[in-house]
């Protein structure tokens, strides 16, 4: 695979696609209903201007930050996504290997192929993203693993009650090859779990007060992943969450509801400085990342293109996917005027 002529994030898509199976890429690739939100995630960047000013010194151009307190060298993670071993064998263990290299975070699903002990092996900074169970002891288990483990804080994803109405997934019957382990339960499998239809497993039963029995599981700070609004930003952090995740699962769940650079600004405001907000969701360019940023964001995380970086070369690939993010970042850092991540500000974007 010659990487050199992958140029932006873009130009993984068409080379995973080529590569994987037909019912994978639409796994990957897919939104809820007419996928309206997921055009918006994108689209909805492309909206916003940027505001350059001119005459400051970026002879000295630095994009790190910090990320809930870790030091990161970019304000960029990876979204946590479930089952990457079908993408490339390599699973979570190639991203998660090259998000440490990268000096960056990686989020791990609950639904990894690899159990999260393995994926914390390649060190750097690791958060555990949490769905939770009927069985709610086998989240709680999780999360002291990932207490024991080394992760730095726990994500708890609020928007898959139920499966969001997937048609690319329907008619493409894209189901987890039959028998495929679970990483982190060993005794389920991706069959026996049945995400196609989440409802028989998955707790929805769920409400604000879990996030009191989280908080009594570990010190791992929480996150809230799934936020859309400002009643439910002010409520997450009323329940003791370190940091909020502005998201609709990529355009996955609930079509029709808002791209999430759209309601940024509502979240950042209802958080008031109290918790950490991130946001992800058709981040796809340095420019988009920038924009997030001074719209408030802490930082972003990305899923998708990670994803078909993963299918295309797998450790290799995501590797290249972050050095392009990297000279993006920089480069646009430079032609805004802001040498700093802290020197981005509501004021730089239209
Ligand atoms: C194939 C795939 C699997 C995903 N699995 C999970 C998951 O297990 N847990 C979760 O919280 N979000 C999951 N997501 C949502 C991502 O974390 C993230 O919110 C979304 O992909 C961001 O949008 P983007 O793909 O436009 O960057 C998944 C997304 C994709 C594309």
């Amino acid at each position: 695979m010659n990487l050199e002529v992958i140029l932006n994030l873009a130009g993984f898509e068409a080379l995973a696609r080529a590569r994987l199976p037909a019912e994978a890429y639409s796994y990957g690739a897919g939104g809820a209903g007419d996928e309206v939100t997921l055009r918006d995630n994108i689209a909805a960047f492309r909206r916003r201007r940027l505001r350059p000013r001119m005459l400051v010194d970026v002879s000295n151009v630095d994009p790190s930050t910090t990320m809930l307190g870790g030091a990161s060298a970019l304000p960029v993670g990876v979204a946590p996504m479930g089952r990457q071993g079908w993408f490339h064998p390599q699973a979570e263990g190639a991203g998660a290997r090259a998000a440490a290299a990268a000096g960056s975070v990686f989020c791990a699903s609950t639904l990894s192929n690899l159990p999260l002990e393995e994926i914390a092996k390649a060190g750097g900074l690791r958060w555990l993203q949490l769905y939770v169970h009927k069985d709610r002891s086998r989240a709680e288990e999780l999360v002291k693993r990932a207490a024991d483990a080394g992760y730095e804080a726990v994500v708890l994803t609020v928007d898959l009650p139920v499966l969001g109405y997937r048609e690319r997934e329907l008619s493409a019957s894209s189901h987890f090859p039959i028998g495929t382990e679970i990483g982190n339960f060993p005794d389920m499998t991706f069959d026996s779990y049945d995400v196609s239809s989440p409802g028989t497993e998955h707790d929805n039963s769920l409400t604000w007060d879990f996030l009191a029995r989280l908080r009594e599981l570990s010190d791992l700070p929480l996150i809230i992943k799934g936020i859309l609004t400002a009643e439910d930003a002010a409520l997450a952090v009323e329940h003791g969450a370190s940091g909020v995740v502005v998201s609709n699962h990529g355009g996955r769940q609930l079509d029709r509801a808002p791209a999430t650079i759209d309601v940024l600004e509502e979240v950042v405001d209802a958080v008031a400085g109290r918790a950490e907000v991130y946001l992800d969701g058709g981040v796809r360019r340095g420019a988009d990342v920038l924009i997030a940023l001074a719209l408030g964001a802490s930082g972003v995380l990305i899923g998708r293109p990670f994803l078909w970086a993963l299918a295309a070369a797998g450790e290799a690939g995501v590797t290249k996917a972050f050095e392009l993010l990297t000279s993006e970042i920089t480069t646009d850092m430079a032609l805004l005027g802001t040498p700093r991540v802290a020197d981005i500000t509501r004021a730089h974007v239209q």
